[in-house]
């Protein structure tokens, strides 16, 4: 998410911050885990107020820190507070991504699913490093959540297949021991275009550079369904996840599915217009796009919401002076957002979960406060 500023770099976004650029091209969005949960409606309209007590109910069940210390981990107290709400939610959880892989089996995404796994649909993660597919499914099984996750490969432009291969092998290794039945697709390339063009001062995803480098991502596509079809799982869905603005049509047509970042913060609308924003932009950009192609891939927005807090000043809005960075207004978005969405059969997820601090600490600016509940 950290590259979405400059999704919108033809939009007059005067407070842009300059340095949120670079962290495109270190690749650091990539590796992000999409929890398609379900959190309470209760738990959202009193957001901060109840983040301590669902934490504190998921860690008093038993087995708190997670690991499988002997009693059945499919057993475990559910919050009465949960009911679905989000078609899906995303988690960036610390630890995720490389080269700074912290994250373990004790780690949260045990006490994420199981807060959460009494209204979780599906899951989905960005990228194979640092062993999170493996954690996520082995979490999923001994929680016995019924939870479905699209697994995801972070391509990285320019170090000739690296990264592809390693997490290639690495989804080859984890679907051999977890087998597909809780996958819902494989997701190879994470905005691969906007850093791909970016970096050859290009624009346009389907200009001729454009098109350079969606060829290089079709290898990998047609890499990843060549390997799903030795392993006798040549059914599952191959998709890619890209900035809302940076689609390439080819990469659309190699493709079962699409996974759309679209975030009216960035844009600089009003909060009063960001779920209205949101929406059409999607509609226009995304799926009207994909659904003229003879594949039809089917459009997810991959992450939107709205931030709550910003640690400069200068970030305190992107644009019109309403849309400034507070409870109140992620709450306006919740309201204007989520129900309509729901009832409309716009699939996406909201980001994010948690406000997470290794981000401020990291980036700075509005990067560690999009979260319905306070870090963890
Ligand atoms: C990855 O996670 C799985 C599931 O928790 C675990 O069994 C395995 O030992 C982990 N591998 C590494 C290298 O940490
Ligand atoms: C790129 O990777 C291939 C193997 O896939 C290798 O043969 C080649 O030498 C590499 N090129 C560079 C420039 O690293
Ligand atoms: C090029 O990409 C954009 C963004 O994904 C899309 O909206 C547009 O329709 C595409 N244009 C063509 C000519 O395919
Ligand atoms: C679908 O929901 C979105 C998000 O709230 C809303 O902006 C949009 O107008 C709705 N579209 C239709 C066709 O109802």
């Amino acid at each position: 998410m950290v590259s979405n500023a400059v999704q919108w770099q033809e939009k007059p976004i005067t407070k842009k911050p300059t340095r949120r650029k670079p962290m495109i091209i270190v690749g650091i969005v990539g590796l992000i885990a999409l929890i398609a949960a379900a959190v309470a409606v209760a738990v959202v309209l009193t957001r901060r107020s109840s983040s301590s007590s669902s934490s504190s109910s998921s860690s008093s069940s038993s087995s708190s820190s997670g690991s499988n210390s002997g009693s059945d981990p499919s057993v475990f107290a559910k919050d009465p507070k949960l009911v679905q709400s989000f078609y899906g939610i995303a988690y960036t959880p610390e630890g995720s991504q490389m080269p700074n892989c912290a994250y373990n089996a004790d780690s949260s995404i045990w006490q994420v699913i199981k807060c959460y796994a009494p209204a979780v649909s599906s899951t989905a993660v960005a990228g194979a490093d640092c062993n999170q597919t493996a954690l996520v499914l082995e979490a999923i099984k001994q929680t016995k959540a019924q939870m479905t996750v699209w697994v995801g490969n972070y391509v990285i432009p320019t170090d000739n297949g690296t990264a592809y291969r390693r997490q290639r092998d690495e989804l080859t290794r984890v679907i051999q021991t977890y087998g597909t039945e809780h996958i819902g697709g494989i997701t190879v390339g994470n905005e691969f275009m906007l850093n791909y063009v970016t970096a050859n001062s290009a624009t346009d995803p389907n200009g001729s550079v454009g098109n350079t480098g969606a060829a290089l991502l079709k290898a990998d596509i047609d890499d990843t369904k060549s390997v799903m079809r030795d392993l006798n799982h040549g059914n599952i869905p191959i998709g890619n996840a890209e900035a809302g603005a940076y689609f390439n049509t080819d990469t659309l047509r190699n493709v079962d599915y699409g996974l759309s970042n679209v975030h009216a913060w960035f844009a600089g609308t009003t909060v009063q217009d960001a779920a209205g924003w949101t929406w059409q932009y999607f509609e226009e950009t995304n799926v009207v796009v994909a659904n003229g192609l003879p594949n039809k891939p089917e459009m997810y927005i991959a992450e939107t919401g709205w931030p709550t807090k910003y640690t400069q000043t200068s970030l305190q809005t992107m644009g019109a002076p309403p849309s400034q960075a507070t409870e109140a207004n992620l709450q306006v978005f919740l309201d204007t957002f989520v129900c309509q969405a729901n009832r409309n059969g716009t699939k996406y997820f909201f980001f994010e979960l948690f406000d997470e601090k290794w981000k401020d600490d990291m980036y700075g600016g509005v990067e560690g406060w999009w979260g319905l509940f306070y870090a963890k």
